[in-house]
């Protein structure tokens, strides 16, 4: 098992520019995949969930060019070939419940699978609306977990409200959607990230907004379209908090995908009275981003709720180590969907904590915690890349930390180490 041993920093300085944006990658493979032409990918994330989309997608017969800086797709025009193995997912939700959905419309027989942290991630909340669109699923308990087998086609839309704000839902019923007959009307209890809205509509694809419902009309086709990836504000909230916890430090984040349905780390951190500047803000393929300058800042605590929480939901185990910095009581609540993350990430954040010396009380969904000095200790990631990396950042500015079980950091930020290491003065 490998760990990291992390001793604490002096300053973070200097520019740093985070890969691409996770979800945006996953999305610009699997659209164009199904999309009638070809299309460039620039600024791809090279990490292990997006490269499980890439292969997935080339066992379903999707050519896919690698030329270094540019990736090229070719759109198969909505129709996918049946695969002659397993596809596997490794460690990714978005790929496996996205999937779920491209597979939903595909007339023939293909099995999903992933690691045993995937193979404890719930899929009902997928499987069940595509069920009732017409998909057929097998697995186990109900096609709860995977494996799963999936037999597509002939799919009807209708009217469908998840209980759960989850991009992940919403993007595989679109995707489903698309593909069959009738009208998808979909309601969330808040809205998640829109990338699938985004990117679909650049290629084509009628969506409308009534009230608090999408509205998608299937039988569309996804024409191909050219995406440059943003950067990833889940990869760029590390080194966002690092700066403010680290005294001195002063660094400069460029080309942030600062997208408002992502952004709720930026409006966070700047109400726990963090110096964070907006710089340079752009928009490339129908996303925004923008340069953050961020200066080491006294933190004071806050209270992470209710609509807040989708749109920073990935950052909260890095939040939880501001929060540790900060004078007074943080609450998070209303995100018992951390419980089904790559690892129980309210428990797995707790622990961590603790071992750090931090007073902190779990709740069934979220956390309590009283600022005061982290101390370093030994942590547990739970096999969980952002565990791993939170609590990274949680070793420079407190104690030496021995943090384990790092190999998933790989599955989204490869790079991590050698940044974090680049910035320190
Ligand atoms: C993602 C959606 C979120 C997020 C995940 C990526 C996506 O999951 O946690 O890392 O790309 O759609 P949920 O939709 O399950 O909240």
């Amino acid at each position: 098992m490998k760990s990291w041993t992390i001793e604490p920093s002096g300053a973070l300085k200097g520019k740093i520019r985070v890969p691409g944006d996770k979800s945006v990658s996953h999305r610009s493979l699997l659209l164009n995949a199904l999309a009638h032409g070809e299309a460039e990918v620039r600024g791809l994330l090279r990490a292990r969930d997006v490269m499980a989309t890439w292969s997935c997608l080339e066992s379903l017969g999707v050519r896919i060019e690698d030329s270094g800086d540019v990736v090229r797709v070719y759109g198969r025009q909505g129709r996918l070939q049946e695969p002659d193995g397993v596809l596997d997912c490794g460690n990714s939700g978005t790929s496996f419940r996205l999937l779920c959905g491209v597979l939903a419309g595909q007339p023939f027989f293909s099995v999903l699978t992933g690691d045993q942290h995937l193979k404890k991630r719930p899929m009902r909340r997928v499987t069940e609306p595509l069920t009732q669109m017409g998909a057929r699923f097998w697995g186990p308990q109900d096609a709860q977990f995977p494996p799963i087998g999936i037999h597509g086609g002939g799919l009807k839309a209708g009217v469908f409200h998840s209980k759960i704000a989850s991009a992940q839902v919403k993007s595989a019923v679109m995707l489903a959607a698309i593909q069959g007959e009738g009208i998808l009307r979909f309601r969330e209890p808040h809205r998640s990230r829109d990338h699938t809205e985004r990117m679909m509509r650049a290629m084509g694809i009628g969506i409308e907004e009534d009230g608090d419902d999408l509205v998608v009309a299937g039988g569309q086709q996804l024409q191909a379209s050219s995406v440059v990836v943003p950067g990833d504000i889940s990869s760029a909230a590390f080194f966002m908090v690092g700066a403010l916890v680290v005294p001195g430090s002063d660094v400069i984040l460029e080309g942030v995908g600062v997208n408002p349905t992502r952004s709720g780390v930026l409006d966070v951190l700047q109400a726990m009275g963090g110096d964070i500047e907006v710089l340079e803000e752009d928009v490339i393929s129908g996303e925004k981003i923008a340069t953050l300058r961020v200066r080491h800042s006294p933190l004071r605590a806050t209270r992470i709720d209710g609509a807040l929480i989708p749109r920073l939901v990935d950052e909260l185990p890095v939040l939880a180590v501001a929060a540790a910095c900060a004078e007074g009581e943080t609450v998070i609540a209303d995100a018992a969907e951390l419980r089904v993350k790559e690892s129980d990430r309210i428990q797995a954040t707790a622990d961590g904590l603790r071992a750090n010396g931090i007073e902190v009380e779990e709740q069934p969904d979220g956390l309590r915690i009283n600022g005061g000095r982290l101390l370093g200790g030994r942590v547990n990631s739970a096999g969980d890349h952002r565990i791993a990396m939170a609590f990274a950042i949680a070793a420079m500015a407190g104690g030496r930390s021995q943090i384990d079980d790092v190999e998933n950091v790989s599955t989204s930020f490869p790079q991590f180490r050698d940044l974090l290491m680049a910035a320190v003065t």
